[in-house]
């Protein structure tokens, strides 16, 4: 793994403020309860405009955002593309393809060139860990980060945790089930934070392969992270699927990020979706109000079956629905005020 300076998910960023009034948006673990509970509400005041039909507005009038995404999107690029847009924003797409990044320009010197140019804001994805936070260090525009390597994604557990809210209340000692592929997903990362900082706790299970580093304990069973510090101690592993579903209160599945896993961590795919897939009989043992959760993009058939994928149990086109509601709270609290016209 490539890696700016943000190499594992120990790492901590140095926090913004408890106000959460900085400028730029990089992870979760910047955020208070407060700072999450008023982006909720922000977002579901977007959120009942978007569905009644008046969801434009003039807030970001004269602001420029820029998007830059360095991998494939489609939920997120698109939801803060759509956010800006209907938050007044002129709104800028670079494809790294057909831009310089492709005759070998840096990231420092794109940056430098997107501020030079006007941007306001930059949304970014990075497959290297940190670069969000490397390009806020040398940016005089706002940054967000849209997803970087295997450490974070701030929005993502945004909308996790407003979903989660709007179809079981508070979170306070509620159990969240999440399954799969821990190691590699900044979504883990950044939600598990998120569901923590909220008050809930997180049974976590998936191959000891696919566990984070210092996740592990020689106990015979692979795993153990009954101890870990803060912001990880609301988490507890479960040895099997069933055991983490068992009356849980939400059930998150992850993708298997077969981009991101070097050889030899799965015997076969086959055996991963019958050890460690979630189908219906699997889903039943949770609490019968408990929403299925998936960030997307789903492997249909592997960590997850279809029948159940959409089933009225699923609320994972509700999560990208609440993203794009998510993205137009996070804009504009994040913008700098002082920056605006
Ligand atoms: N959940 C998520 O980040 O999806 P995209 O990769 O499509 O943006």
């Amino acid at each position: 793994m490539r890696s700016f300076e943000v190499q594992t998910a120990e790492r901590r960023i140095p926090r913004q403020s408890e106000s959460g009034t900085a400028r730029h948006l990089l992870d979760v673990d910047s955020l208070s309860q407060s700072d999450i509970l008023g982006l909720i509400d922000s977002a579901a005041k977007h959120l009942s405009r978007i569905r009644s039909g008046n969801a434009k507005s003039s807030v970001l009038f004269g602001k420029s955002v820029y998007t830059l995404f360095f991998e494939d999107s489609t939920r997120t690029r698109v939801s803060f593309e759509q956010a800006g847009k209907w938050l007044g924003a002129d709104v800028i797409n670079i494809s790294t393809s057909s831009s310089s990044v492709n005759k070998g320009e840096s990231l420092l010197n794109t940056t430098k060139t997107l501020c030079a140019v006007g941007a306001d804001v930059l949304v970014i994805r990075h497959p290297d860990s940190g670069a969000p936070h490397y390009v806020a260090r040398h940016s005089d525009a706002t940054v967000v980060n849209a997803g970087d390597g295997m450490h974070a994604h701030p929005t993502q557990a945004l909308l996790d945790v407003m979903t989660l809210r709007q179809q079981i209340g508070d979170l306070t000692q509620r159990r969240i089930a999440v399954i799969g592929d821990i190691v590699h997903s900044r979504v883990a990362r950044s939600s598990i934070i998120a569901f923590g900082i909220l008050g809930a706790r997180v049974m976590v299970a998936g191959p000891p392969t696919l566990m984070p580093p210092g996740w592990h304990s020689a106990n015979g069973r692979g795993c153990d992270v009954k101890d870990l510090p803060p912001p990880f101690d609301c988490v507890e592993f479960s040895p099997t699927v069933a055991d983490a579903v068992a009356g849980a209160d939400a059930v998150m599945v992850l993708r298997l990020q077969r981009e991101r896993q070097t050889s030899g961590l799965l015997p076969d795919i086959d055996e991963y979706s019958r050890v460690w897939g979630i189908n219906t009989d699997r889903m039943s043992l949770a609490k019968p109000e408990a929403p299925l959760m998936h960030p997307g993009p789903m492997n249909e058939g592997v960590e997850v079956t279809s029948d159940i994928a959409h089933s009225d149990r699923s609320v994972i086109t509700d999560q990208v629905e609440n993203g794009v509601a998510m993205r137009m709270a996070v804009l504009e609290k994040f913008c700098e005020p002082s920056r605006m016209l």
